[in-house]
């Protein structure tokens, strides 16, 4: 069919359009521990190793976890309490004393790179005031023992702390916020080289908003985009929307040299009735593509120089963690270190030049080198996966015999299966290469077997 563009002309066009030159990301991992049920920190030292995890966040300065990490050679950001600030806002000899006490035995075999002072403290009005004090004593406690630049300390904020963020260009900051707090931690990090710490959570808006927000904007996965009606800049992904939104709230304040990073993002694999969006199968795509697109590298379409430096909520599934039922169900793995389903973690099996790592006799979903399906944009026109169906069984050499009346996958009778089926028999065919997914944009790759009633699609031939 002619008005295909050859494949190797999409796959010019694709590398020319990559950000080839900047910096890939990196993808770092919370290791939270509000749970009964959890293997050592020795193990889990060992875990993150086996997957390829080279960063990760703890919530306080546990001794034993912090022994369990030297010599891993992960670095490590650890955590100063909410419930300590106000000591460490009031005196000099606190943070000496935590410094000495917390830090100074671990460094610098256990990697720790940086401290996050308090979590989310935009939440709880009546320490916003202390989180900047408190900060500055630490910094002053660190460089009393050279520390100031081998370690950064900053304090993630929730997404809350903005007053407006859609569109992402309106971005700013509450304004009840900005001078106890926003301005003078902004100011520290400035002074300090040091990034802003931000949480950022799509499944939230998504969950409160579902009639408004599409489900595949939220997961990366192929979609229409949104515009950003004050500056004219197209998102294709929630994630880098929410981001954007702290970044304008940054500028309008004429932050714009401080840089962020996403200290916690994640899905849900489970949640209550209400909690819509929560699922495995939404979980896996929202990490998984999110760990794509991170180590893609590039930016954001406000900040494209960015590098994106982002840690996955979380590790566990963490079974003492209060609240909706999500709350317990972030985590990649099962307190038995099985995977609650698989995603790529490392550059190399994004690239499915290996797969990901199982463990304990295997994940749930089951996944082996390079298995990637490709199936038809469900959002596509019908006319538009018409004529690339047709190029698939005819000149593209796709195996189209099962999608046949009577055959094994022609049930379910819809353009969408058999065009799945079609452009998957095509991709599997090329050897899963670059750009064999594609058939004009209305194609794209999932790392999961897709589900079409009794069909079995291919992987590999
Ligand atoms: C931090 O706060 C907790 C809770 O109040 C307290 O038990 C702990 O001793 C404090 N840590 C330090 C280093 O003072
Ligand atoms: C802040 O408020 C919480 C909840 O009302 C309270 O438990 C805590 O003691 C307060 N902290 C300070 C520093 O006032
Ligand atoms: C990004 O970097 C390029 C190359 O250094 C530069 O020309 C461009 O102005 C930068 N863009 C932004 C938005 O900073």
């Amino acid at each position: 069919m002619a008005s295909f563009p050859p494949f190797s002309l999409l796959l010019l066009l694709s590398l020319l359009s990559s950000p080839a030159l900047s910096d890939t990301g990196k993808i770092g991992i919370n290791y939270g521990r509000i749970a009964d049920n959890l293997p050592s920190p020795e193990k889990v030292v060992e875990l993150l190793k086996t997957q390829g995890l080279t960063g990760a966040k703890l919530y306080d300065t546990d001794p034993q976890v912090l022994q369990s990490f030297s010599g891993s050679g992960i670095s490590l950001t650890v955590a100063l309490p909410n419930e300590n600030l106000t000591a460490a806002a009031a005196s000099q000899s606190f943070t000496d004393d935590w410094v000495r006490t917390r830090i100074l035995p671990f460094h610098p075999n256990s990697g720790i790179s940086a401290i996050a002072v308090g979590n989310e403290v935009n939440t709880i009005p009546n320490l916003t005031s202390y989180l900047v004090p408190s900060m500055s004593n630490l910094y002053a406690s660190l460089q009393k023992n050279s520390l100031d630049s081998a370690i950064k300390i900053s304090s993630p904020i929730s997404l809350a702390a903005l007053g407006t963020s859609y569109p992402s260009s309106s971005g700013s900051f509450k304004s009840d916020l900005v001078n106890p707090m926003i301005k003078p931690m902004l100011d520290f990090l400035r002074k300090t080289s040091s990034p802003l710490m931000v949480n950022i959570y799509p499944f939230f808006a998504y969950a409160a908003n579902s009639d408004q927000i599409s489900l595949d904007y939220a997961l990366f996965r192929p979609n229409a985009g949104v515009v950003d009606s004050g500056n004219g800049l197209k998102y294709s992904n929630l994630f880098e929307a929410q981001l954007d939104a702290v970044y304008a709230a940054m500028s309008s304040l004429q932050y714009d040299d401080v840089e962020v990073s996403v200290t916690e993002t994640g899905w849900p694999s489970k949640g209550d009735q209400n909690e819509v969006g929560a699922s495995e199968a939404n979980a896996a795509a929202y990490n998984g593509n999110l760990v794509k697109r991170v180590l893609a590298g590039g930016g954001t379409p406000l900040r494209p120089n960015a590098t994106l430096d982002v840690y996955l909520f979380a590790l566990f599934n963490e079974n003492q963690k209060p609240g909706p039922t999500s709350e317990r169900n972030y985590g990649l793995f099962y307190p038995n270190e099985q995977k609650v389903y698989s995603i790529p973690l490392t550059a190399a099996e994004v690239a499915g030049a290996v797969a990901p790592v199982a463990v304990n006799g295997g994940s749930k979903v089951v996944v082996t080198a390079g298995q990637t399906w490709c199936v038809a944009n469900e959002a596509a026109s019908e006319d538009k996966l018409q004529k690339a169906l047709d190029y698939a069984c005819g000149e593209g050499g796709a195996d189209c015999r099962p999608i046949q009346s009577g055959a094994t996958c022609y049930n379910p009778k819809s353009l969408v299966a058999h065009a799945s089926y079609a452009f998957n028999s095509y991709y599997q065919r090329k050897a899963r290469a670059s750009g064999t997914c594609d058939f004009g944009g209305v194609a794209h790759v999932i790392t999961q077997a897709p589900e079409f009633g009794n069909c079995k699609f291919p992987t590999g031939y």
